[in-house]
């Protein structure tokens, strides 16, 4: 037995419990697997045990590898401990509640039963960390449901809820039963008479009744040729799933360890785990140690029926969480229920949610005009038109009529929330929760405090914005507070560069081989070039000095304002949406360049990628070295979740590691020379470039 105790050891009756104790989730820890080897060889030496119980403490039965020890030495593995339990003489059931997960359920397929709670999740989510499960899943989970159906469940990830796996064939029984222990070991002593036990590798029914599975196979690959150009994982999990149809388990097991190893220490394995727990860090507030537990937002209010609003709307909708929706005018409040019900109406026509479902969150949102209806709601979202003086009065409203304890947010995408917050006479607890479009889809809420903001209202803010499913992370207040005002130097660069001779097919190509699943470019032309129009043209009249960016104005001008036009970076033909390079965006940035003296030159793809992404970069570490961000970690998790920077890349910090600061500071600093001001090197970088240390670990002052 380990001397943690992370596996206990129990005999009630003729059932041994096996009962695993490794806080926060049950993850196969050090002394775990050899723990579980250790009472099973205990039990099966043992004439009173029959048969044993597996078994999570707490809420988790496991929920996979110790993400951490990857890419370290692991004394035994999970296929040795799965192989202990498989070859067990007494069959052992696996009694899970809450998550098995990856290891944890590889070790529950190695189980000769499987019974559940009704609210247990299962899943082998390894493709999401750049792995295969190398416990022998592929092998046991394809014997046991299949070849299509372990195809959907190992390339995605994704997981499987207990009455789904009930039906596919992986959970026996689901109980539900308050004493869920009681219950599991009944059902143990029940079937310990059974015999011969059921060895999910064995059985071949699903396999032989699948046939000839070839083309499966084939769709599959070529789906993830096109959705997962730059992850091996995806294929290599087909690759052992066919494996498990067409070879022996030895030989699947032999490849999947081959596979497994390969994958392991990978860049895009290794990129992959920091991303998992860069979200988790981006959830811890500093300062907040001694807050108490959050209250959820139980019922919110949005201001505001334009496009955010109703967007976020929709996202307390999509939760089950009631939310009032208000307009100042009927008109503008019909407007915006309307959208919604579009939108909604639309999933249902792609089948992603029933009539039932969409009806369900319909009713959820209520459309009010008086603010006296939305006094009682735990937080109000503000998501009106950034009008500084507009957004004053609505606070002051607010402060008026919301009850006390109220969160007053602003979804506001760079209005200082100190302005906001000075409207009131409640400072503490206002404070930004800025969503990117489409709210209701996109994964990011940017939680912006104020120089006033209680640490209270940040963490029940970032709990709301858990609850709603998205992963929150903490910014200061700043124009464009942290996720925008970083990719702002990006986008910038991105458009001068078109002055010096890049063409907006060869940077979207680029960014595309970058892993982008479009280029910036097409992606604009989807949204629209007005939308960013307006914004330069208010920030040039109030600043003199303001760079303006030729190109798109006058694209702007001349009518192309992306795909609703037909033409805007790209041509494109009538109903369709392929971007054809066009000739006269090439007329229109050399006239540019001949109207301002600026010399056309060929740029390399190494080049303008440096270019966008340096950059970013460097305005990230002035960002981080004014206490902007709490850490580098945040800035990536806002690059995943906010603007799909590719995720194998790890996060904008991450990735400029792999460069190196050195010389990332190097190149910013010829670039200051040569371009001026705007590439000015941040100090902070100039600091980790000198003490050779990684970006990723900067914060304030590092
Ligand atoms: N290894 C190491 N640590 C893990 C872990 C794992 N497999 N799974 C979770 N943790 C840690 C988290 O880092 C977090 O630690 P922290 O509190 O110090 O930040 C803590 O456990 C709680 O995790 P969190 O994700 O915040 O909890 P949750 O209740 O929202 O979700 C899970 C629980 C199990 C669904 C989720 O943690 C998860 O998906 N884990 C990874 C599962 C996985 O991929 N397993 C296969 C590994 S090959």
């Amino acid at each position: 037995m380990s001397e943690k105790q992370v596996v206990k050891y129990r005999v009630t009756g003729n059932v041994a419990v096996i009962s695993i104790d490794n806080p926060p989730v049950n993850a196969l820890g050090p002394g775990v697997r050899e723990g579980i080897i250790d009472a099973l060889a205990q039990g099966n030496a043992d004439s009173a045990v029959e048969a044993f119980v597996l078994i999570g403490e707490g809420r988790n039965f496991m929920a996979g590898a110790d993400i951490r020890q990857f890419g370290g030495v692991r004394p035994v593995s999970t296929r040795t401990s799965a192989a202990a339990i498989d070859a067990s003489a007494k069959p052992v059931v696996a009694a899970i509640c809450g998550y098995a997960l990856g290891g944890g359920l590889e070790h529950a397929l190695a189980c000769h039963y499987r019974i559940s709670t009704p609210e247990a999740k299962v899943g082998l989510p390894e493709v999401l960390l750049g792995i295969v499960p190398g416990g022998g899943g592929t092998q046991r989970l394809t014997h046991l449901v299949g070849p299509e159906a372990a195809l959907d469940i190992i390339t995605t990830g994704r997981h499987v809820g207990a009455y789904e796996a009930q039906r596919i064939g992986i959970i026996d029984e689901i109980v539900d039963e308050p004493d869920f222990l009681a219950a599991s070991v009944r059902f143990a002593a029940r079937v310990a008479i059974v015999k011969p036990l059921p060895r999910a590798h064995l059985l071949s029914e699903k396999i032989e009744q699948a046939g000839d599975q070839a083309l499966a196979f084939d769709d599959a690959r070529k789906f993830h040729t096109r959705k997962s150009r730059h992850q091996k994982a995806p294929m290599h999990a087909i690759a052992l799933i066919e494996a498990a149809v067409k070879g022996s388990f030895e030989e699947g097991l032999a490849l999947e360890q081959t596979l497994f190893a390969e994958l392991e220490n990978s860049e895009e394995a290794k990129a992959l785990r920091y991303a998992f727990f860069a979200e988790r860090e981006a959830a811890k507030i500093p300062g907040a140690s001694n807050v108490p537990k959050p209250e959820p937002v139980s019922s919110a209010a949005v201001i505001g029926a334009g496009t955010m609003g109703s967007g976020i709307a929709m996202a307390f909708a999509d939760v089950g969480t009631p939310v009032k929706l208000l307009d100042v005018t009927h008109e503008a409040l019909d407007k915006g229920m309307k959208r919604i019900r579009d939108n909604y109406a639309v999933s249902v026509k792609r089948g992603s949610i029933s009539q039932s479902e969409m009806d369900a969150r319909l009713a959820k949102i209520q459309g009010v005009v008086d603010y006296a209806d939305i006094s009682d709601c735990d937080a109000v979202i503000e998501a009106v038109f950034e009008r500084v003086d507009l957004k004053q009065a609505i606070f002051r409203k607010l402060d008026d009529v919301m009850k006390p304890g109220a969160l007053l947010l602003s979804n506001s995408s760079a209005i200082d929330i100190d302005i906001m917050a000075q409207a009131t006479k409640r400072p503490a607890d206002v404070a930004g929760a800025h969503f990117f479009a489409p709210a209701n889809v996109m994964k990011l809420c940017e939680v912006v405090r104020g120089t006033q903001t209680a640490p209270a209202t940040i963490a029940r803010t970032m709990k709301m914005a858990r609850d709603l499913g998205k992963i929150g992370a903490v910014a200061g207040s700043c124009d464009g507070f942290v996720a925008n005002r970083s990719r702002t130097s990006l986008m910038t660069e991105m458009m001068l560069m078109l002055e010096e001779g890049a063409m907006p097919e060869q940077v979207d190509r680029i960014l595309v081989a970058f892993g982008y699943p479009m280029g910036f470019f097409a992606v604009n032309d989807m949204s629209g070039l007005d939308v960013s129009y307006e914004g330069r043209q208010r920030r040039a009249a109030a600043d003199p000095s303001y760079r303006k960016l030729h190109v798109p104005d006058r694209l702007v001008e001349m009518g192309r304002k992306g795909q609703k036009t037909g033409a805007g970076w790209y041509r494109y033909k009538d109903g369709d949406r392929t971007p054809h390079p066009d000739d006269l965006v090439k007329e229109v940035i050399a006239s540019v360049a001949r109207e301002f003296g600026i010399a056309q030159r060929t740029f390399s793809d190494e080049e303008i990628l440096h270019r966008l992404l340096f950059a970013s970069v460097n305005e990230a570490c002035r960002i981080l070295d004014e206490g902007r961000a709490y850490r580098a970690s945040d800035i990536d998790v806002m690059w995943l979740y906010g603007f799909g920077f590719p995720r194998h890349r790890g996060g904008l910090m991450y990735w400029a590691d792999t460069i190196g600061a050195a010389p990332i500071h190097r190149q910013v600093t010829e670039w200051h020379e040569r371009y001026g001001k705007r590439w000015e090197p941040s100090p902070l970088l100039a600091r980790v470039a000198e003490s050779g240390t990684r970006l990723r670990d900067a914060g304030p002052q590092s």
